[in-house]
């Protein structure tokens, strides 16, 4: 199927709520900085950078200091193997058109954020593989190796995964990466939710870093919180590649915005505190939600994803998922996402399901609202 694309399921009914519901606890983003708590961290050189800034363009690769900082958060890439995006967004949205024409077929993995079906599909034969909820939401990487045509070009991967905090064990992961050079199939590899893992064990490498022609996609969104600076990359080792974003890019934003480059900068050189509070608040609401869910087991099939900040867990009560994330937005403040924004064209999604996020300070406050608005209920 190729075409206009459709809308963007997630973002529209996001809009509608994110910025009016009390409680948005469907965030996908850790708890974010104040201008000056960032600016605290700063170093004086970068401080005086910050204050004297010429607001002029910058390079549209990315300003070259801030990719030696974003270089630093690979085991092998340089600056010059980096092109910076206004976000992740429009990183993605770069990257699909660049590899893919109207020939080619490409490899989806699903349940996903949605850009990442639904601009392939714009241009070319998509092909979903779904993670099996029954199955702790694992790949079968037999699947993968069934959808492969003579003129797939691409698969698609996020793990940490929107919406389920799936991460793929390491051996099926380096099983997919073997796959995928078998055919010279490129991988494009949805890094924004890296750094924020249940374990540290579960922590996958970086795709650009064991695979030549990997391609990462990051952000300084979700694990830093900054999802303001609208500042993502794309890492990869293939010069071709990034000279033929650049050239996209000059359709797009052109360039990034100056000052976000060095707010990002800074943050990059302070990434060890901004993570350490993040994986901080993530770990706490958790044993938050542990402790709620273990008295609603009749209500909520929980478990805590490998990683990321957000979860995708069964909803069994018998209104169904989508009157109840209604109700609880309408009359309590208290916002989720139901299932219906993940609906995919490739591959049935689970219905019943809802996003939860737990990377936002204000948890255990909206925590207490639910169970309030349950027990009045008789829930
Ligand atoms: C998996 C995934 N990729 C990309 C994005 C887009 O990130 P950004 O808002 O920084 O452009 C999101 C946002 O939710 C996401 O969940």
């Amino acid at each position: 199927m190729t075409g206009p694309i459709r809308d963007f399921a997630l973002e529209t009914y996001m809009s509608k709520w994110e910025f009016t519901a009390k409680y948005n606890m469907t965030a996908s983003d850790a708890e974010t900085l104040r201008l000056p708590e960032l600016m605290a961290m700063a170093s004086d050189e970068d401080r005086a950078d910050f204050e004297n800034l010429s607001l002029g363009y910058t390079e549209t690769f990315g300003a070259p200091a801030l990719r030696q900082e974003i270089a630093r958060t690979y085991e092998t890439v340089k600056p010059e193997d980096l092109i910076c995006f206004a976000g992740a967004e429009e990183a993605i949205y770069v990257a699909m058109k660049v590899l893919l024409t109207p020939n080619d077929h490409a490899i989806v993995v699903t349940p996903n954020y949605q850009a990442a079906e639904t601009l392939p599909l714009s241009i070319c034969a998509v092909s979903g593989v779904a993670l099996d909820i029954d199955n702790d939401w694992n790949l079968d990487i037999g699947l993968v190796e069934a959808a492969l045509r003579p003129n797939t070009r691409l698969i698609s991967i996020n793990f940490p995964n929107n919406p389920t905090g799936k991460i793929l064990p390491r051996a099926t992961f380096d099983a997919l990466i073997d796959l995928c050079r078998k055919h010279g199939i490129w991988l494009f590899s949805d890094e924004v939710y890296r750094l924020i893992e249940r374990d540290e064990t579960l922590r996958l490498p970086q795709a650009v870093d064991v695979y030549e022609r990997g391609i990462s996609l990051n952000v300084m969104s979700k694990a830093y919180g900054l999802p303001g600076l609208r500042i993502g990359w794309l890492a990869c080792k293939d010069r071709d590649f990034l000279v033929r974003c650049e050239r996209y890019k000059h359709f797009l934003s052109i360039c990034n915005s100056a000052p976000s480059e060095v707010l990002a900068r800074i943050a990059l050189k302070n990434r060890d505190r901004i993570l350490s509070r993040t994986r901080a608040i993530v770990r706490s609401n958790v044993a938050a939600l542990n402790a709620f869910f273990a008295d609603f087991p009749h209500l909520f099939d929980w478990r805590e994803p490998d990683g990321g900040c957000i979860a995708f867990i069964r909803y069994k009560g018998a209104d169904g998922v989508e009157a109840f994330t209604t109700r609880m937005v309408e009359e309590a403040g208290v916002f989720f996402l139901p299932s219906s924004v993940y609906r995919s064209d490739l591959t049935p999604v689970p219905e019943n399901c809802l996003r939860i996020g737990f990377g936002r300070l204000h948890v255990p406050e909206g925590l207490t609202v639910l169970r309030n608005w349950l027990t009045r209920n008789s829930l």
